[in-house]
């Protein structure tokens, strides 16, 4: 973000206090900050009793060996039953868990979709976890998830978490590359998938990436991969072999009967890959006890949730942490009604997302900034066609929201009455740690305002010292919470290394984000301060890039940078100097050979806009290559101070070279 902007941002005096109706009868009031810092250990004991404990806990934090945390000590549970079978048991078993809604439009020209009821989930997570037992996966082993958003998505990974077995879902949107590097990682013995889901009016297959990923680790770790459980979502042709099991028939025959374990509360839950500053990602591990706790609080605090009356719909995908803290975890151990949806919001109409939010009538409504400037591009007259009156509050997650982005978001979804919440969190917090509390806060445009009760969290300079109002820095968590990840799975050493070696001194975890506080102390996040690129809300890692640009015969170098994009936040841009001699492919069709390269090695998301073929990199003298330079160059600017360069002519020669090897789509 340039100075010009945020200086903009820090003089944004609008104000949206909360409405009067939603504040008189909000779930969390003000005194809810008072009371967790006079005591946040009895705070969250407090929260931690929202959910079903098999035993109690003796302790609630031990902070004894940090940055290794253990919450709820000694009490023991089982997440599948909190989020499913006690609603049952407390007699909401007829309440539906989730509309799911199919992009595909149904024969009477209806969307294709169902309802489930909380007593049906119930029955398809036992099934299901009866069927992944019965295939010799117990508490402890690892399984991969690699499915499109539909149901048996989510009584996947319920089902591993019935069962103790941590479940670690990969995108859809990834690489066959990417699937195996995280099953090995992680050692998974079980994958779930489908044949295919449906994505922009078409059916999109998901199999084949899977026997690609499982024929690597194969390569690599002969026998890991027992077996592929495989939904059929769109009746693709597939090519079945010995270890694949179709999920009809495993797990539609099973017995419904099934006994949840209780586990330890510190038992690993799942595991997320999220891109670092390596080309290696980082297997984040969340627990069971205190990730519910915090998933469920946060949810009920920052939505205002009104389990009864509530109708919530998070457009995330569960490939995402989002999807599984406020998808899958929070909302389901509320016990809420919820919208799933399949597709895309254009298919087969621009109008989709609304149409859906009049048909079921969402009250409470979650999404990314990059949607919310899509629909603006796309005009209002869009979702003006709809009416969605029944909202009643808006959430915002996965990047800063521009003010322009949040008025639109507030007054033309909103209708000018719903607050909006930019609610600040990472895979790593595992929860939402900075938002306003809809019934409390009066929020600024652009401002993820602050810390939620429970959560500590300042802006310091680089000796750790808090900043003071007006003032930037970066912005550190100093106290630990509930839902933080535990470690990074098999590598202790880094998770201390990545997160809590800049402020050792201090016992304060790095976010990698800077942050300003304004005159008020208000928090105003302003994106990643190392290499890593924010692109739709996806974080995506400059190296990892480069690594899969430098894995293709034809480049010698590479150097990747985010450049600002008007809707996606960031765009990935890539520099890359050819080897020499090589033959094949020239100019435009080369960098669409390199752009699908990307797209193979990691994902579609990953392709950069834009590839530059250069003959120099800008380097420091020790070799560093000078990111700041490039980004002037992919965000059209005056190319900034240029004196730390080793060979001050090198800017020049990419100016000149650049009208050589653009390309946009
Ligand atoms: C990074 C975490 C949290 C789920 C989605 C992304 C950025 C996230 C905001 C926000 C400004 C935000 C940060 C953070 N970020 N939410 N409301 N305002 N920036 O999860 O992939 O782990 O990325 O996303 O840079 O560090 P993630």
């Amino acid at each position: 973000m340039s100075e010009e902007t945020l200086s903009n941002l820090l003089h944004e005096n609008r104000r949206f206090e909360p409405p009067a109706e939603l504040a008189a009868d909000a779930n969390v009031k003000a005194d809810a900050y008072e009371q967790a810092r006079a005591d946040r250990e009895s705070f969250w004991a407090e929260q931690a009793n929202r959910l079903d404990w098999a035993q109690t806990w003796d302790r609630v934090l031990d902070w004894d060996n940090p940055p290794f945390a253990k919450w709820f000590v000694g009490g023991r549970l089982n997440a599948a039953y909190n989020c499913v079978d006690r609603h049952v048991e407390a007699g909401r078993g007829d309440k539906v868990a989730f509309h799911f809604v199919g992009e595909p439009e149904g024969t009477d020209g209806k969307a294709e979709g169902r309802d489930i009821t909380y007593a049906q989930l119930k029955d398809e997570v036992s099934k299901a976890a009866n069927a992944i037992a019965a295939l010799g996966v117990a508490a402890g082993d690892r399984v991969a998830i690699y499915m499109p958003m539909i149901p048996e998505a989510i009584v996947a990974m319920l089902a591993c978490a019935r069962l103790g077995a941590p479940h670690t879902v990969v995108f859809g949107g990834f690489s066959a590359e990417a699937l195996s590097s995280r099953i090995l990682d992680c050692g998974a013995k079980l994958v779930i998938t489908a044949d295919g889901g449906y994505r922009r009016g078409a059916a999109s297959a998901l199999k084949p990436a899977v026997d690609e990923a499982v024929a690597k680790v194969e390569a690599e770790q002969a026998g890991l991969v027992e077996n592929v459980l495989v939904v059929r979502r769109t009746g693709q042709e597939v090519a079945f072999g010995d270890r694949d099991v179709w999920w009809h028939d495993a797990v539609d025959s099973a017995s419904a009967e099934h006994e949840p374990e209780a586990f330890d509360s510190e038992h690993p839950l799942y595991v997320m890959y999220t891109s670092g500053t390596t080309g290696k990602p980082k297997g984040i591990l969340h627990t069971t006890g205190g990730y519910l706790v915090g998933a469920s609080y946060t949810h009920h605090a920052v939505f205002d949730l009104k389990p009864e009356t509530d109708v919530y719909w998070c457009t995330a995908d569960i490939g995402w942490v989002t999807g599984h803290s406020y998808i899958v975890y929070g909302p389901l151990a509320n016990g809420v009604t919820q919208v799933l949806y399949e597709g895309t919001p254009d298919t087969p109409h621009k109008g989709r997302w609304w149409e859906i939010v009049q048909d079921k009538k969402v009250t409470l409504f979650y999404t990314a900034p990059t949607a919310i400037r899509t629909f603006m591009k796309w005009g209002r007259e869009i979702p003006d066609k709809f009416d969605l009156s029944s909202l009643r509050l808006l959430g915002s997650v996965g990047e800063p929201i521009n003010p322009e982005a949040y008025i639109w978001y507030r007054s033309v979804i909103g209708g000018d009455r719903t607050p909006v919440v930019d609610t600040w969190w990472q895979t790593e917090t595992g929860m939402i740690m900075i938002s306003p509390l809809p019934g409390v806060t009066a929020s600024k445009p652009g401002s993820a305002m602050t810390p939620l009760p429970g959560v500590s969290a300042d802006v310091v300079d680089l000796e750790g010292k808090p900043v003071g109002n007006g003032a930037g820095g970066y912005l550190v968590l100093t106290e630990p919470w509930p839902a933080m990840l535990r470690t990074l799975w098999g590598d202790d050493e880094r998770f201390k290394e990545t997160y809590w070696s800049r402020y050792a001194a201090q016992g304060f975890y790095f976010a990698g984000d800077g942050a300003k506080k304004d005159e008020d102390g208000d928090l105003w996040l302003l994106g990643r301060v190392d290499d890593v690129m924010n692109v739709s809300g996806h974080r995506l890692s400059t190296t990892e890039i480069e690594s899969a640009l430098v894995s293709h015969p034809r480049v010698a170098e590479a150097a990747v940078v985010g450049a600002a994009d008007e809707t996606t936040g960031q765009a990935v841009c890539a520099f890359v100097i050819l080897r020499e001699g090589g033959s094949g492919a020239e100019g435009d069709e080369l960098v669409q050979e390199l752009r699908g390269h990307v797209a193979k090695e990691i994902g579609a998301i990953a392709k950069p806009r834009q590839i530059m073929v250069v003959a120099e990199l800008p380097k420091t003298r020790s070799g560093k290559i000078m990111r700041r330079l490039l980004r002037d160059v992919a965000e059209n600017r005056q190319v900034g101070d240029v004196t730390t360069l080793a060979d001050s002519t090198v800017m020049d020669l990419i100016a000149k070279g650049l009208s050589s090897g653009k390309a946009e789509d």
